[in-house]
């Protein structure tokens, strides 16, 4: 099975310009499942004049109702759940996820489309009477034409993160997911062309980071850019941005404390912290990586947590039973590998499981899940994100130490705290600086919650009304009624 994919452009299904194209692999095997367009700059350009002519002929926005662009998203939401086991299939496949992990993933895609489409019809300004004859208002519109550029780890609700807000303001969009998972992007089209979406407001392209997301980040056509990936890439998007001024929305990485205080549910934050490093392989942008734990049960709860990662079984995605699947490709893989080298040479390895058995994954991208141990906050494995099955613990003695070795980091993405002491635990989120914290859980990301980074984890909110107003601009109107 080798599908011949398509980019999705003006309504129509179309190869590269050049008719070049790149294999997708299944990662729990290494083997070739589909073909994807190699997209250059030509086949960008042809998509921005699209995107471009359909926003500014004005028949989407504001020639569409509100309450049609509403209608679409939660057409959108039907047909997800209508076609869940599908996709959730499909991104497994693509990125090597547990099937169980996938479903939730999608589950979490056909809300996002939900609550969109209830948020188109409450976009309202504002107005205000400044004098006896002079007044102005406030009006929201979209921001014009928007482009996604999306990573593997999530692929779909990434995209549907920044698509749904943006067809909710009246934008029209262009998105460039993954090279390395386009599968259940590529669905995007089919499902928003069912929910009655009209032609020309969204578009697909495949491609590489350097030849189709950085000529849509130059595009002088270009209002907008919301972008999720590596901090690296972030630095030069915004920099590249900056020559047309666009917008630009980042969700870069992290290196998260999750801060274990000995008063806590002992039970509650051990699974947790070891479900925060271990969902998704490790391949969370907030994963609670750097796992501090409080002198008094650090022993105890490093034997805990490494009874957990030797329990999980890693093995075929689709399967059911498994817990655990491969990175999404043979780069993250030996990244990942490099860290367990170096962790090696800077802490005390305390647990490890082990990569499946099964000769049919021989060839699969599988790194095992390992707790290193006495890590200090300045090692390189408690430093650099690593995105893959890899806990550093690093013991801490009183409250104002640990909060200060948590923001001792470039990164600020997000943050988990356990104790069971109320005063603690808000002192201690009040004092962290970070994007998100969560108080006796860790990871969840509700679609009505903003999500997004301090520091160097990026700029700007995605989801909940936040993510919305980043796709609208504000027009001052002011009125003389003399
Ligand atoms: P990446 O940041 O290179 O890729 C993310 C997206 O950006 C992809 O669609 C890619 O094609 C695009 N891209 C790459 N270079 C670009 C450029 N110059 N201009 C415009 N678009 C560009 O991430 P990559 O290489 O897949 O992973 C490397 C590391 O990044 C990971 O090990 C992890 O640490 C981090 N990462 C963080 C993610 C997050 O959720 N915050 C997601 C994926 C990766
Ligand atoms: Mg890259």
């Amino acid at each position: 099975m080798a599908d011949a994919l398509q980019n999705f452009i003006d309504g129509k299904w179309v190869d590269a310009q050049d008719g070049e194209r790149f294999d997708v692999f299944n990662p729990a095997t290494g083997a070739a499942i589909a073909t994807a367009p190699h997209s250059k700059p030509a086949d960008i350009d042809a998509a921005v004049a699209a995107a471009r002519r359909t926003f500014d002929e004005g028949t989407w926005w504001p020639g569409t109702a509100a309450r049609r662009r509403g209608r679409i998203l939660l057409n959108a939401a039907d047909i997800v759940r209508r076609e869940q086991e599908r996709l959730a299939r499909l991104e497994s496949l693509d990125v090597g996820k547990p099937i169980a992990e996938a479903r939730e993933d999608i589950a979490e895609v056909a809300f996002m489309f939900e609550y969109y489409g209830g948020w188109a019809t409450k976009i309202a300004g504002e107005s205000q009477h400044v004098d006896a004859d002079a007044m102005f208002m406030v009006w929201k519109e979209p921001v014009g034409v928007a482009v996604g550029i999306t990573p593997w780890n999530y692929p779909m609700m990434m995209a549907t993160q920044k698509v749904a807000p943006a067809i909710a303001a009246g934008c029209t969009f262009i998105l460039k997911p993954p090279e390395q998972t386009p599968l259940t992007c590529l669905e995007l089209p089919k499902i928003l062309e069912e929910a009655g979406l009209p032609t020309g407001v969204f578009h697909v392209l495949t491609g590489f980071g350097e030849t189709a997301g950085a000529p849509l980040v130059a595009h002088p056509g270009v209002d907008k850019i919301g972008f999720t990936g590596s901090r690296e890439v972030g630095k030069l998007i915004m920099r590249s941005g900056a020559d047309t001024l666009k917008r630009v929305t980042l969700e870069l990485g992290g290196k998260s404390p999750n801060i274990v205080f000995a008063d806590a549910d002992f039970d509650a934050a051990v699974e947790g912290s070891a479900n925060g490093v271990f969902w998704n392989q490790g391949e969370i942008c907030s994963a609670g990586t750097r796992v501090f734990v409080e002198r008094g049960i650090y022993d105890d709860a490093v034997n805990a947590m490494g009874e957990r990662a030797t329990g999980i079984v890693l093995g075929d995605p689709s399967d059911d039973g498994i817990t655990m699947g491969p990175m999404v490709s043979r780069e993250q893989q030996e990244r990942v590998q490099h860290y367990l080298e170096v962790g090696a040479g800077e802490a005390r390895l305390a647990a490890q499981g082990s990569t499946p058995q099964d000769p049919s994954l021989a060839n699969g991208y599988f790194v095992p899940p390992t707790i290193f141990a006495d890590v200090t906050n300045d090692a390189t494995i408690a430093r650099e994100e690593i995105f893959g099955p890899v806990m550093s613990v690093i013991p801490f003695r009183s409250v104002d130490d640990v909060i200060a070795m948590a923001n001792d980091n470039d990164y600020g993405l997000a943050a988990a705290v356990w104790t069971n002491d109320v005063k603690k635990a808000m002192r201690t989120a009040q004092a962290l600086r970070a994007g998100i914290v969560w108080i006796n859980d860790t990871q969840p990301a509700p679609t009505e919650m903003p999500w997004g980074g301090y520091k160097q984890s990026g700029v700007g909110r995605e989801l909940g009304k936040q993510g919305l107003d980043d796709y609208l601009e504000e027009k001052a109107v002011y009125l003389n009624l003399s």
